[in-house]
């Protein structure tokens, strides 16, 4: 499985869309850091930095912005992630950040960016590698789902 997954992340390096917003994806870094992301909720089943379930990290902490939150309190409904939402994850190996992976919903559908620990743009807009991952998910959403 890990093996899979590090050739998936390898092919999509070397295709030709995964990156293909840098400054849009600079952009994106810079509005959820004014915002102090790390201030945010955490997401639930991810109220300590835990171990990845994922290729991303050794650990993550996972951040949600207010309309996430919105919803998983049931002050929205559910069944998708409203506009406007966004969700931060810092990726650990050891107790050093290692990336920061940020999912926001426009108005077109998510929009994807990865970026490495001093913040440059790795993945950016909507890379096969990230959908074809997420698309399991609760309106793509890995970590935690829909409240019942
Ligand atoms: C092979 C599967 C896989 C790939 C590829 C992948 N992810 Fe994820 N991602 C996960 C899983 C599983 C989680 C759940 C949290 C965890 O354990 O890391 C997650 C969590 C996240 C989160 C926190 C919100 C959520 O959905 O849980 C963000 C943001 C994120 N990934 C962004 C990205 C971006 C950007 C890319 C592409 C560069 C990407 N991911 C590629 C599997 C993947």
């Amino acid at each position: 499985m890990r093996l899979l997954l590090a050739t998936a992340l390898i092919l999509a390096a070397c295709g030709s869309d995964k990156n293909t917003d840098e400054s849009g994806a600079r952009a994106l870094l810079t509005k959820v850091n004014e915002q102090k992301y790390r201030t945010w909720m955490r997401a639930p089943g991810y109220e300590t930095r835990r171990r990845a379930a994922s290729p991303h990290a050794d650990e993550v902490d996972i951040y949600v912005n207010q309309p996430v939150a919105d919803v998983l309190a049931k002050k929205l409904p559910g069944g998708n992630w409203p506009v406007g939402s966004i969700i931060v994850k810092d990726g650990f190996k050891g107790s050093a950040l290692d990336l920061i992976a940020v999912m926001e919903k426009r108005s077109d559908g998510w929009y994807w960016a990865e970026y490495g620990n001093d913040g440059t743009p790795l993945f950016s807009g909507k890379p096969g590698v990230c959908t074809d991952c997420h698309e399991s998910g609760a309106d793509s959403v890995r970590a935690f789902g829909f409240p019942p």
